[in-house]
């Protein structure tokens, strides 16, 4: 087979003019046309942070003392937004990461395998539960796309021996919904429960210090044994990082001898670490009052997209908890793609079929009235 890997150093101009190009190909945050993604642009003080710690490397903490402090004080800021107290704490990827390690949990603590989810949870969850030889199984949810309460109830009661572990998610990917946790955590008391909050761990918390009425979703509901975030959604962290809180249980961290530090705390072993210093400054940059800020702008343009797209005829799906509002379309595949092609990213929704939007920091009130002239003059 012919080589194509490089034969000699070429010069950095040559390298550059190679990576721009690529670069250009790709969408960015700062144009205001990617509605589809849940992550955003972080701010430069991230950006110059996290070129600052590109060798650190948590896998073997040993050798970086430093990025392993700011690990710890992020995890017990963070934790303190969600009542979780000394629980045990990882960095994790995303949510998808922390919802196998939640799985792996309730598997080895229960040596059961069967998992109940409501209808709206996370692919993720499917690919935890292939790599974990677990077994899916979906509860269906109410008109306002919550788990169905009485459904799980009975399945508990006719089921509860074979069940590894109840799942809840705390701001839905599609809709923005959240399970009623109380009662999850009241049906499962001897179950293991974990919430998905991958997205809305980093608002809700938020959107109650700003009156928002919504419901308990974290450890402060005692049936909650763990629980997922991601700083780099609304948190505003670049890529990649989640956080996982666990009460006491099994502990995922193996004995790593070659290395330093006395232990690995990962499904990963060496682990890119330069966003937890990025995003610990990125928390400290903007306080609780920055993140009130930023969580009530998006609110304030989530309003105002509902009201343009409502002006065109687009039916919200339900009536936002958080910054994600998605509209009932008979054929959102196509239309995805047609939008695509002009440059604009919006997702789709599946259960009910829709369109997508989250409307994170870098989306403007400019951007929503293109996207809807857009939109408008294509149904
Ligand atoms: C509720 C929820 N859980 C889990 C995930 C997976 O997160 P990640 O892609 O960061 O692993 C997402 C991503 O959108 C999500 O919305």
């Amino acid at each position: 087979m012919k080589s194509i890997f490089p034969d000699k150093g070429k010069d950095t101009e040559e390298i550059m003019d190679k990576i721009d190009e690529a670069r250009e190909k790709d969408m960015n945050f700062s144009s205001g046309r990617i509605f589809g993604s849940m992550c955003t642009e972080s701010p430069d003080l991230a950006k110059e942070v996290y070129s600052r710690f590109l060798e650190s490397n948590l896998g073997n903490p040993g050798l970086y003392p430093g990025t392993s402090q700011l690990e710890e004080e992020v995890h017990e800021a963070v934790g303190s937004l969600i009542d979780a107290g000394d629980v045990e704490s990882l960095s994790v990827g995303g949510g998808t990461e922390g919802n196998i390690i939640a799985l792996w949990r309730a598997r080895e603590r229960s040596g059961r395998r069967k998992v109940l989810l409501p209808e709206s949870a996370h692919f993720s969850f499917e690919k935890a539960c292939s790599l974990l030889d677990m077994e899916s199984e979906y509860i269906p949810l109410t008109d306002d796309f919550k788990m169905d309460i009485e459904v799980l109830k009975n399945k508990l009661e006719a089921e509860r021996e074979e069940i590894a572990a109840v799942v809840g998610i705390a701001g839905t990917t599609e809709l923005g919904a959240i399970d009623p946790i109380e009662q999850i955590g009241e049906l499962s008391e001897d179950i293991y429960f974990h919430v998905d909050a991958a997205f809305g761990g980093f608002v809700i918390p938020f959107l109650e210090e700003l009156d928002h009425d919504l419901p308990a979703f974290d450890f402060e509901v005692k049936g909650v044994d763990s629980l997922t975030l991601d700083p780099h959604k609304m948190g505003m962290a670049p890529i990649p990082l989640g956080l996982f809180y666990s009460r006491e249980g099994e502990d995922i961290s193996i004995d790593s001898p070659y290395l330093t530090g006395g232990g690995q705390k990962s499904i990963r072993g060496t682990r890119a670490s330069a966003s937890i210093p990025a995003f610990w400054a990125v928390m400290h940059h903007f306080g609780k009052e920055g993140y009130k800020n930023l969580i009530s702008a998006c609110m304030e343009k989530t309003y105002y997209l509902i009201d343009r797209m409502e002006e065109v005829g687009f039916e919200p799906i339900i009536e936002p908890n958080m910054n994600i509002a998605s509209f009932r379309y008979e054929e959102p595949d196509e239309m995805v793609e047609r939008l695509y092609e002009k440059g604009w990213n919006v997702s789709r929704t599946v259960h009910p079929k829709g369109l997508r939007f989250v409307v994170m920091p870098h989306v403007s009130f400019e951007g929503i009235d293109e996207i809807v002239e857009i939109l408008s003059g294509m149904i």
